[in-house]
């Protein structure tokens, strides 16, 4: 199908380490990139872990040195939302809390141009209650990439109740762009992604606060046992513990299904602030 509307620039609301990955492959596929957070120092952060990806390539000689550049110079910094006009496509990726997505959504809508899609990176969060913060609910879509951005391969792509088909074919089209395979599902709960992930992540931290393995022992066993690359106490610790919790909440409330309640060890670390990597603590000390 042909789109008609044909994605040039792209803006990303939050340069975190999933909105600085995904200026990082947008600008790489060779698209003009803006790049927006509230804080300067925020995205001199975000722009540091783009340069950090890529001298990796550079270093491997994947990448020249001039490309590297010339692909750091197609992010604009930005921290006004309104320079966002320019964009045909907008991915949010702020923190995972729905008030704050909804916020950024209605505001996104009143100063996009009116044909431009405006995805979100939510790993848990309704798309159909994002789209309805907005008055286009049809051009509003779920574009889930997986940390690290630069490495894996998928991008969920999930249909609110009222996304249109043209909204879908163009993120698809988009996904194969950016080098990453698009593989679909419907808006419900935790998507696929975390809906399979989670409760096998909180079930492992079940089984540290039951006390039947240490940490080491039970990510041990999935690394060795099931080839996981990590096991699912270090993936958690990846992925943010206050993250896991909030995508276990939203499993919970949205499916209210008790197998999904967050186990209360993870809920005490996360009131602890041990939220794993990015604090230097969560169930490793980094
Ligand atoms: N940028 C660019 N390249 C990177 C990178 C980054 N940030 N991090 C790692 N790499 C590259 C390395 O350069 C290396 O490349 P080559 O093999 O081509 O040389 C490759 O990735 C492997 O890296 P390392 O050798 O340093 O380390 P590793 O083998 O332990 O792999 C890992 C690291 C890719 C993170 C691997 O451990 C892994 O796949 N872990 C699981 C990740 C995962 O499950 N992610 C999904 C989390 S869930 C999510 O994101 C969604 C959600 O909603 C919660």
């Amino acid at each position: 199908m042909e789109n008609k509307l044909s994605i040039k620039t792209i803006g990303v609301v939050g340069a975190g380490a999933m909105g600085s990955g995904i200026a990082q492959v947008a600008a790489r596929a060779g698209y003009d990139v803006i790049l927006r957070d509230v804080k300067d120092e925020f995205l001199q952060r975000g722009m540091a872990a783009v340069d950090k990806s890529l001298q990796r390539d550079v270093d491997k000689e994947r990448l020249k040195d001039e490309e590297k550049r010339a692909i750091m110079g197609r992010i604009r910094n930005v921290i006004e939302m309104a320079a966002l006009v320019e964009a045909d496509l907008v991915v949010e990726a702020v923190t995972e809390d729905v008030n704050v997505k909804s916020e950024v959504f209605r505001q996104l809508d009143e100063l996009t141009k009116p044909e431009a899609i405006l995805a979100s990176n939510t790993s848990s969060i309704s798309i159909t209650k994002l789209g309805a913060a907005t008055k286009r609910p049809g051009q509003v879509i779920g574009m889930h990439f997986m940390n690290p951005v630069p490495v894996m391969k998928l991008v969920e792509i999930i249909r609110g109740i009222a996304t249109s088909n043209e909204t879908y074919q163009a993120v698809h089209d988009l996904t194969l762009k950016l080098e990453k395979t698009p593989l679909e599902c419907n808006d419900m709960p935790g998507f696929v992604s975390n809906r399979v992930l989670m409760p096998m992540i909180n079930e492992a931290i079940f089984v540290l606060y039951e006390g039947i393995a240490t940490r080491e022992s039970i990510d041990g066993i999935m690394k060795l046992g099931m080839n996981h690359p990590m096991g699912p106490l270090t993936l958690a610790d990846f992925i943010g513990l206050d993250v896991c919790l909030a995508i276990l909440n939203v499993l919970h409330d949205g499916l209210g299904d008790p197998k999904y309640r967050p186990c209360p060890l993870l809920k005490r670390y996360v009131d602890a602030g041990w939220l794993g990597r990015k604090t230097g603590r969560g169930f490793y000390e980094y």
